[in-house]
């Protein structure tokens, strides 16, 4: 087979790795010139485990390349998947299609039906209705072209998680595909064909529902974690410990125990947008999604009251502090900040008058660029960043995190205050090795010990 995918960014790179990778002719293209040369020459600008080796490989064995242009690609093609961003508007929530309609004319321009009935497919999180509207977008531009009989539109929603993004390819819970024409749910059908082979669930529905699924999926997601956070706080005040009430919770299969860690709040390039997105859908068709609202509302207040725990674990003293600030990415294994908590505490913190030195495993290039870091050092390992530092605040969980020893803390912090707002490290350890040590939602460890 065939394909074509329209955008280089992380959703249609690791895409078209991965189906690569399943044996399909790919070509990935992306009107960024200077990215596509970057790819061109096995350089991957995005940080993903396992995606550099994937591309390479699938290059050098002809069935991955790249373009700065379609180039005669789509007629060709079985499918054509869109895969660029749909950022949220400036001022307003809703997504920002421009790219998404850019991309359709450029399709149209080179539908050929007497070569293959292409199937357009989006793969960006988009609003409710664009599938339909894409197929209107080609007819104006190519009237002669009938939808369902010279070529389809489809919806096949990408959930995949930064930094497990090829394992959530090539192992998902589900596969989402709204379509509708047999042929569509045909050649999707077929793009798939490895992982239904391993009995993975396909399931097909109309586009619409196709759409909301996925904004109602990360919504649902985002409202667990602002639930566990609430719970959190109210752990803290009643002397319980949030992470053994989250496994609790999970231990009945109806809640499930995963996105029931407590945090400083989530970010990324997803919840934040989707969740925004499906209240602006909602609101143009007069419908009230108050949880999705409220979920949005509560992460916000919660990145921006983080700053003050630190500040109250240093007893008010902040002014003229040294903090030393773990991890500034939204999430382990990624170099990405988009919406991170961090980019709401440490201007915080440096505005109450503390210096702060961060270190960052990947994040650490792309937050020097950001405003928002320009008063903060940089230290290029945890350990320094911590040296002579009056408090650790942890903010992202990297797994190099987990594995510092409570003594070395201690021996290199000249206060030894811990404040981990991921309690990705060992409070007791951390409690015998003598540190001031405050996680989240963990208000029975305030007790001294029995
Ligand atoms: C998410 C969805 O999981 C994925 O299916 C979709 O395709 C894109 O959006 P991603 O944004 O990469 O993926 O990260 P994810 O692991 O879902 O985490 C999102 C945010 O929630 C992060 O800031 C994370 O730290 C936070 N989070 C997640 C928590 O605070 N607690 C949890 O228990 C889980």
């Amino acid at each position: 087979m065939q394909i074509v995918i329209v955008g280089a960014g992380y959703v249609g790179l690791v895409s078209s790795a991965c189906f690569a990778e399943f044996g399909i002719n790919v070509t990935c293209v992306d009107s960024d010139s200077e990215r596509v040369r970057e790819l061109q020459e096995g350089r991957i600008p995005i940080f993903e485990p396992g995606l550099e080796d994937l591309v390479r490989r699938n290059t050098a064995a002809g069935r991955l390349a790249f373009r700065d242009r379609l180039g005669g690609a789509v007629g060709k093609a079985d499918a054509v998947f869109i895969a660029v961003g749909t950022p949220s508007r400036r001022g307003g929530h809703a997504a920002d299609l421009s790219f998404v309609q850019q991309a359709t004319r450029d399709i149209a321009a080179e539908l050929s039906p007497a070569a293959s009935r292409t199937v357009i497919v989006t793969k960006s999180t988009v609003p409710v209705g664009t599938a339909s509207s894409i197929e209107q977008i080609v007819v104006a531009a190519r009237p002669q072209l009938v939808p369902g009989r010279d070529f389809d539109v489809a919806s096949n929603p990408e959930f995949l998680r930064e930094g497990s993004a090829i394992e959530d390819f090539m192992q998902p819970d589900r596969v989402i595909c709204g379509t509708e024409s047999v042929h569509a749910e045909r050649v999707l059908r077929e793009l798939y064909a490895p992982l239904n082979l391993r009995n993975l669930p396909m399931m097909f529905t109309d586009r619409a529902t196709a759409e909301l699924i996925k904004l109602a999926s990360n919504s649902f997601l985002a409202m667990k974690v602002s639930f566990i956070n609430e719970m959190a706080d109210l752990c803290e005040q009643c002397d319980a410990d949030v992470e053994d009430l989250a496994q609790g919770l999970g231990l009945d299969p109806r809640i499930g125990p995963r996105f029931l860690r407590p945090g400083p709040g989530f970010g990324g390039s997803c919840f934040p947008k989707d969740a925004n997105a499906l209240v602006a859908i909602a609101r143009e068709l007069d419908i009230e999604v108050r949880l999705v609202e409220t979920t949005i509302r509560v992460n916000e207040a919660r990145k921006a009251t983080m700053a003050n725990r630190v500040l109250e674990a240093m007893d008010g003293n902040i002014g003229g502090k040294r903090i030393a600030v773990l991890g500034v990415t939204f999430k382990p294994n990624t170099d990405d900040l988009r919406e991170a908590p961090s980019l709401v505490i440490v201007p915080k913190l440096v505005e109450m008058g503390a210096s702060v030195t961060a270190y960052d495993p990947a994040g650490t290039a792309a937050a020097r660029m950001l405003p928002q870091f320009r008063r903060v050092r940089w230290a290029d390992s945890a350990e320094a960043a911590l040296r002579a530092a009056d408090a650790v605040a942890v903010l992202t969980e990297w797994n190099e995190f987990r594995g510092l020893s409570a003594h070395r803390i201690a021996d290199l912090l000249r206060e030894p205050v811990v404040i981990d707002l991921r309690n990705a490290l060992n409070a007791q350890e951390m409690r015998n090795a003598g540190l001031r040590y405050y996680g989240v939602g963990r208000g029975r460890l305030r007790l001294p010990p029995p």
